[in-house]
């Protein structure tokens, strides 16, 4: 019988030796306690989380945490069924309700995860004989969506316009054209020209499809995303998000103001073939988004705390991946994995939580620190941030 996972033996052997140097498994973190959406206690110190998506802070927020007891009181812990059978309950047509508000669209249909609404949405749309033209560093959920699909996939360099605009001139005439790409990519968060992206795609026939997983909330003034920001917004013809990241708990969505939209919920397999989110956590996320249709004052904290980092961070001579502070998420670049392993352990000693985050998730086999900064980090929390950068930094020999 040959072994199945024999395939996964050189990534056993990396781990095995990173872990046989006595480092702490970066992957394998518990949190013990969580105080706030800054602060927890992991081995029994307090840490301050720099690599959560809790962007907006509204994990324990009042309002949010009552409207989920109260829905568990009033509804029961789960649906034990699909949105199409018996999953259907008040707290899910709210959800798409506020969704609707928050985007100013028509239609809006949630999904148990974001992963599940890239990969439902894409891969109901885009068939075998449809293109879809990517950007390459796009999101596993991205291309799980393309190859469930089996969709025509012509990927092109990170950002490129250009390079989108001559693949689109090589697709077949007449053929189905889906554009797929993000607002802020997570890695080194940096955001996508969508402006000129959208542009180049709708003169090629094209539709389009943003995934704003990593700007909902924060980026654009309503926090719409990046297609807001760029003035684009309403020739996105699909705008995909999550509830994990600024609105604080679990779920995914699609809004759209395409006429046929609602036709998906009869169609999409991941939407049909699943259980519906829990009653606690629709009531959670539709209080969640309303609140954060009125949080220009919190957008704008957590704009100065993402700027500070990137300033500090460059001043103590940390690479990181981008010139500016272009979202939350600011990406310090590693030499190799050995060091960047070294370099997260020693900020989770000095009590500081990142992401550490190594191919194949990273472009270009980089090996990265990731921080993403919340809106209710204060500024002496951004303070504490850089003196621990500093000290684990010159610990492990990253900076001088
Ligand atoms: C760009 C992007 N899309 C989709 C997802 C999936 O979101 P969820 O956590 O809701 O499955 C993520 C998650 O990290 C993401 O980064």
């Amino acid at each position: 019988m040959s072994d199945l996972f024999s395939k996964f033996d050189p990534l056993i052997e990396q781990r095995d030796t990173l872990l046989e140097s006595g480092i702490t498994d970066p992957f394998n973190l518990v949190m013990e306690r969580v105080e706030s959406p800054t602060v927890a206690i992991c081995n029994g110190r307090r840490t301050i989380l720099l690599g959560t998506y809790n962007y907006m802070g509204m994990t324990f927020d009042p309002d949010v945490v009552a409207a989920g007891k109260k829905a568990l009181d009033e509804f029961g812990s789960g649906t034990t069924g699909s949105r199409v059978l018996n999953g259907t309950y008040e707290g899910h047509k709210a959800v798409e309700q506020a969704l609707k508000d928050f985007y100013a669209m028509d239609h809006a249909m949630v999904f148990s995860t974001g992963y599940q609404a890239n990969l439902g949405v894409i891969s109901t749309i885009a068939g075998k004989d449809d293109y879809i033209v990517l950007d390459i560093d796009s999101h596993a959920s991205i291309y799980d969506g393309c190859a469930l699909g089996n969709a025509q996939i012509v990927p092109f360099r990170h950002n490129d316009v250009e390079a989108l605009e001559k693949r689109l001139k090589r697709i077949p005439e007449g053929a189905g054209k889906l554009v797929v790409l993000e607002g802020v990519y997570s890695m080194l968060g940096d955001v996508a020209p969508l402006k000129e992206m959208v542009a180049v795609s709708k003169a090629n026939g094209a539709m389009v499809l943003v995934d704003e997983a990593h700007s909902m909330g924060f980026i654009g003034a309503h926090g719409r995303g990046v297609s807001e920001a760029q003035g684009i917004i309403d020739d996105v013809d699909f705008i995909i998000g999550t509830f994990s990241k600024s609105v604080g708990t679990v779920g995914g969505f699609c809004v759209s103001n395409h006429p046929k939209f609602e036709i998906l919920r009869l169609v999409c397999r991941p939407y049909v073939f699943t259980a519906s989110l829990p009653p606690s956590v629709v009531a959670t996320a539709a209080t969640s988004i309303r609140k954060l249709m009125d949080s220009a004052d919190k957008r704008e904290h957590l704009w100065e705390n993402s700027k500070r980092l990137h300033a500090g961070l460059r001043q103590l001579g940390f690479t990181l991946g981008t010139d500016e502070a272009q979202s939350a998420i600011i990406a310090v670049i590693m030499p190799d994995l050995e060091t960047g392993a070294a370099m997260w352990e020693a900020l989770l000693h000095e009590g500081l939580y990142v992401n550490l985050a190594r191919p194949p998730a990273t472009p270009a086999g980089m090996t990265l620190l990731r921080c993403s900064l919340c809106a209710l980090h204060s500024e002496e929390q951004v303070g504490e941030i850089l003196g621990m950068f500093a000290a684990a930094g010159r610990a492990t020999g990253c900076i001088s």
